[in-house]
């Protein structure tokens, strides 16, 4: 066998994986792009999302890394064969973790940039009107962006330097379950807020005609961007595994905990959102807008507000870790790279591309592009979805009824069954309908 490192076992593995899938996705991005998108509606395809197609396809890249022992590209030719068409499905993932992180190394600046604000008790002395508008004089201030997005890069380096077993399995041990606990404590808290019965209402009734063909689209994306799909993270996580671990559970599980995270956090938003009188559809700044104000309302919100965006920024961070690792296990087997190099690197690099996203929140960039949502839009609802499309039909096509059954074993004739068709045609044929939909449509 190989000498690869490997984590010390299922736990640490299911919270790593946790601790990639978990992130801004959950808190910051599921609330607000729910928002744009009108609710309910819009939250059952999510749902349905996860389900048919994100857990088959969480199952195919574990099993793939696992099987493969190497990094996201060179995996597929060592479960396929040398050379294979299909890693070109690894190489579009390097280029979706560069995009993804320069955006989202910006994201999880604002964060730090929040909890320096709340250290200094900022929050505390402000106007509702004041709080309301911070991240948007941050927005303007690209200087202070710069400043906590490097911190921000510089950490997720740190880390990723530290490699699988003192960088990344330490931190998630101990985080993930402070995140949980915070934020069902949050959850109770928002029950007792007058919005709470129509923060319900709105996740959970389906409207239909808010719901268009982008939409849809959005949906499925966020599916295989909360879940870290379809570009090569989950491949490298799963290949830290040993052979033998099982799969399909550890799938599920971790599904399920995204999923409950992302919904709680939605829950105690928008009872913000309809207690305070907030836009359900104000934009990626939702979050950033309704929590303060619900932290200067609380008996200890000083504290709580701390706590709260600390955890966040490292729910973030571990997130940023596994995209960055992505490509440095890539860059260092290949080009047998020393890790710390490979490291320093790309970090350098994607420090630089995630600049010019800076740049264009606050309205300086070159030629007045829209860097950050430009990237955000390619990977999420293009290169994410078509990636999981093509492992899917890969692992049901190529790899077939033998990575089934080593994934269900040969008793479950019928779960066996079901992974094989859904993985050959259900999956494949929801996001090429959801796909081709926003094309026709637009
Ligand atoms: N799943 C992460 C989140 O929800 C983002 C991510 C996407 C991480 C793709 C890795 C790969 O925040």
């Amino acid at each position: 066998m190989t000498n690869r490192a490997h984590w010390s076992g299922r736990l640490a593995f299911v919270l790593a994986a946790a601790g990639s899938a978990v992130g801004l996705g959950n808190m910051w991005k599921f609330p607000y792009i729910t928002g744009t998108n009108g609710g309910g509606a819009f939250v059952l395809i999510y749902l349905l999302c996860i389900a048919v197609v994100g857990i088959p396809i969480f199952i195919a890249e574990l099993y793939i890394g696992q099987q493969g022992q190497k990094n996201a590209v060179e995996a597929f030719e060592v479960v396929h064969k040398n050379r294979t068409p299909w890693r070109g499905i690894g190489a579009v993932g390097i280029l979706s973790a560069v995009l993804i992180l320069s955006f989202y190394s910006v994201v999880g600046g604002w964060v730090l940039d929040f909890e320096f604000r709340s250290i200094i008790g900022e929050f505390m002395m402000e106007s509702d009107d004041k709080i309301k508008a911070t991240l948007g004089s941050l927005f303007e201030n690209s200087h202070r962006q710069l400043f906590w997005h490097l911190i921000f890069m510089g950490l997720a380096v740190g880390v990723v330097i530290g490699g699988v077993k003192n960088g990344l399995e330490r931190w998630n041990k101990i985080l993930m379950p402070a995140l949980i606990t915070i934020l069902v404590g949050l959850f109770f808290y928002s029950t007792s807020l007058d919005g709470f019965g129509r923060s319900m209402g709105f996740l959970f009734s389906f409207n239909w005609e808010n719901l268009t063909a982008a939409g849809v689209l959005e949906a499925v994306g966020h599916a295989f961007f909360t879940l870290s799909l379809g570009m090569g993270a989950i491949i490298t996580y799963g290949s830290y595994l040993q052979k033998r671990t099982e799969l399909a559970r550890t799938a599920m599980m971790v599904a399920f905990l995204d999923t409950a995270i992302a919904l709680i956090a939605g829950a105690v938003i928008f009872s913000i959102v309809f207690t305070y009188g907030f836009e359900a559809g104000s934009g990626p700044s939702l979050m950033f807008e309704t929590l303060p104000m619900l932290f200067v309302k609380l008996t200890g919100g000083f504290w709580v507000s701390i706590v709260f965006f600390l955890l966040v920024a490292v729910a973030a961070l571990t997130s940023a870790v596994s995209l960055l690792e992505v490509i440095v296990a890539y860059w260092e087997e290949k080009h047998n790279m020393k890790r710390w190099k490979a490291t320093l690197l790309w970090g350098l690099i994607i420090w630089a591309v995630g600049v010019l996203c800076v740049l264009s929140i606050s309205g300086d960039s070159p030629g007045g592009i829209d860097f950050f949502g430009i990237f955000d839009m390619l990977t999420s609802q293009y290169f994410l979805p078509i990636g999981g499309l093509l492992i899917s039909l890969f692992f049901g096509w190529v790899l077939g009824p033998r990575a089934v059954e080593h994934v269900v074993g040969k008793e479950a004739q019928w779960a066996a069954q079901g992974l094989l068709w859904t993985s050959r045609v259900l999956a494949p044929l929801a996001v090429a309908i959801a796909v081709g939909n926003k094309i026709i449509n637009s």
